[in-house]
């Protein structure tokens, strides 16, 4: 089974420019926000967040992925990074105005992906934005390997073999995201050229502003 880590060290293929939720839904922040990018990569939202103006942060488990961010020859970027799980992020309760977090909570079994839900609204102060996708059931790949529990695969094929990956339905979403006031939900779908359907869910939810309630 590969690691996030070999994944990156084999070159595996990456997208450079922004992905378009994460343009769309900073571009009301404000300036000179403190933003998380949980699950960094090779970072290509830091890269867009320092362009910004923005004190950009990042947290991925892959060493090798944080070298290819210090690497990065679209400066500027110059955030700070941090090797470290989503489950346990090494950061103080309340101190980002916004996290985001593309394809990332979706990487894990359940409770993982629970427990990364939970520690990204921890660190976000009350008000603050979550920008993020989840991985759809009606994306090709779902029901596809060995099934881990409901609706968790080892996923079988393609770059990510090996990688186990967690699906969400509507209200599976509205499930992981129920300790936060959910703004804005959108299923983003495309066909690659190989025919195959890919699914996203992404949303923007906020850390209910002190002295509300969540719903829950
Ligand atoms: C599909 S890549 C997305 C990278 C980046 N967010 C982007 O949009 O370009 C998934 C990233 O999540 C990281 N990751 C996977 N599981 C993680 C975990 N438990 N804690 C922190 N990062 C994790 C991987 O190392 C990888 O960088």
């Amino acid at each position: 089974v590969p690691t996030w880590d070999e994944l990156f060290r084999d070159g595996a293929p990456l997208p450079t420019e922004p992905h378009p939720w994460v343009v769309e839904s900073l571009a009301a922040l404000g300036k000179r926000r403190r933003v998380l990018d949980l699950g960094c990569g090779a970072g290509r939202h830091l890269r867009f967040l320092a362009a910004a103006g923005h004190d950009a942060w990042g947290v991925d488990i892959s060493p090798s992925a944080l070298s290819l961010t210090r690497l990065d020859r679209g400066r500027p970027v110059a955030p700070r990074l941090a090797l470290a799980e989503m489950t346990a992020l090494p950061f103080a309760d309340a101190c980002f105005d916004a996290v985001v977090a593309i394809h990332v909570l979706y990487h894990g079994p359940r409770f993982e992906v629970e427990r990364g839900v939970a520690e990204a609204r921890r660190v976000l102060r009350p008000g603050g934005l979550l920008v993020a996708t989840f991985l759809s059931t009606r994306t090709w790949k779902y029901g596809e390997g060995e099934a881990l529990e409901r609706d968790t695969f080892v996923q079988p094929r393609g770059p990510e073999a090996g990688v186990v990956h967690h699906y969400v339905n509507e209200r599976g979403v509205g499930s992981l995201l129920a300790d936060f006031q959910l703004r804005d939900l959108e299923l983003e779908e495309h066909v690659d050229g190989a025919g195959e359907r890919h699914s996203h869910w992404q949303a923007r939810a906020v850390r209910p502003p002190a002295g509300t309630s969540s719903g829950r």
